[in-house]
């Protein structure tokens, strides 16, 4: 697969949805379509990397899916903890830097250890930073920046935008350029509020699980045919 180089987004947030329609389709229990939607993040992962994609950030468990059954919970738990001890050494290979966001404090120890593990061998890997966002709602981690930036002693006159996106889990980061839905449904489920602000939204009607690199390319290609214009005329 050849891709354009020029306009390529630096940063591809992803809101992995549909798993549990796709297993319903087939008469297979949720988890079944938590499955397989892995293989497709292994996929995609690869294919971001591969394309040269610096920041991949992708929406794996958000603070809300808390309501879910408590096997699907622990069923999407153990999928987490599976990914991040079978893959790191790919990922490592690859010299990608993996990333977990998201208020880690409710995560149960074994998963914490997992992500903790996988963080740390990466850490000072060069390559893409896959961004996976655990436990994370957008609205939470603004709120946690503005208790730092009170922690910090800073004074209401004195906040910037800049300080308060420096308290983000992305800080440093360059918000995403392109961001993402599969599934059909047409909203943000408090994903990457702050960051998304000028964000090039797509979404699009295929299930997760059915998500490949072909879809992926054209996405990018749809990407770049975009004008992005921040408000100017
Ligand atoms: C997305 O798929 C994965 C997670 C939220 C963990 P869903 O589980 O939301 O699938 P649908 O939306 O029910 O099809
Ligand atoms: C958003 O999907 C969260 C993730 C993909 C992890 P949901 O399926 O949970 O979102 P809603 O409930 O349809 O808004
Ligand atoms: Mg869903």
């Amino acid at each position: 697969m050849t891709i354009q180089t020029q306009n390529m987004p630096e940063h591809i947030a992803i809101i992995m949805d549909g798993n549990g329609r796709w297993a319903k389709k087939r008469n297979r229990p949720r988890l079944f379509g938590h499955n397989a939607g892995m293989k497709t993040l292994k996929k995609i992962v690869r294919a971001s990397s591969d394309f040269g994609i610096k920041i991949l950030t992708v929406y794996a468990f958000s603070t809300e899916n808390w309501k879910r059954s408590e096997d699907e919970v622990s069923g999407l738990m153990k999928i987490a903890v599976d990914y991040f001890t079978s893959e790191v050494k790919e990922l490592h290979e690859n010299n990608v830097k993996v990333n977990v966001i998201g208020d880690l404090k409710r995560l149960s120890p074994k998963v914490l250890d997992a992500a903790q593990k996988a963080m740390a061998l990466t850490e000072n890997n060069s390559g893409l930073i896959f961004n996976v966002a655990l436990n994370y709602g957008g609205r939470d981690e603004i709120v946690s920046a503005v208790k730092a930036l009170m922690n910090d002693g800073i004074a209401a006159d004195e906040v910037t935008e800049e300080m308060l996106a420096n308290k983000l889990y992305t800080a440093g980061m360059p918000d995403p350029d392109l961001v993402l839905r599969t599934s059909g449904e047409k909203r943000i489920s408090n994903f990457l509020l702050w960051q998304m602000a000028y964000s090039e939204i797509f979404f699009i009607d295929t299930l997760w699980p059915d998500f490949d690199e072909a879809a992926y390319l054209e996405l990018i290609e749809a990407y770049q045919k975009r004008n992005r214009t921040y408000g100017s005329a």
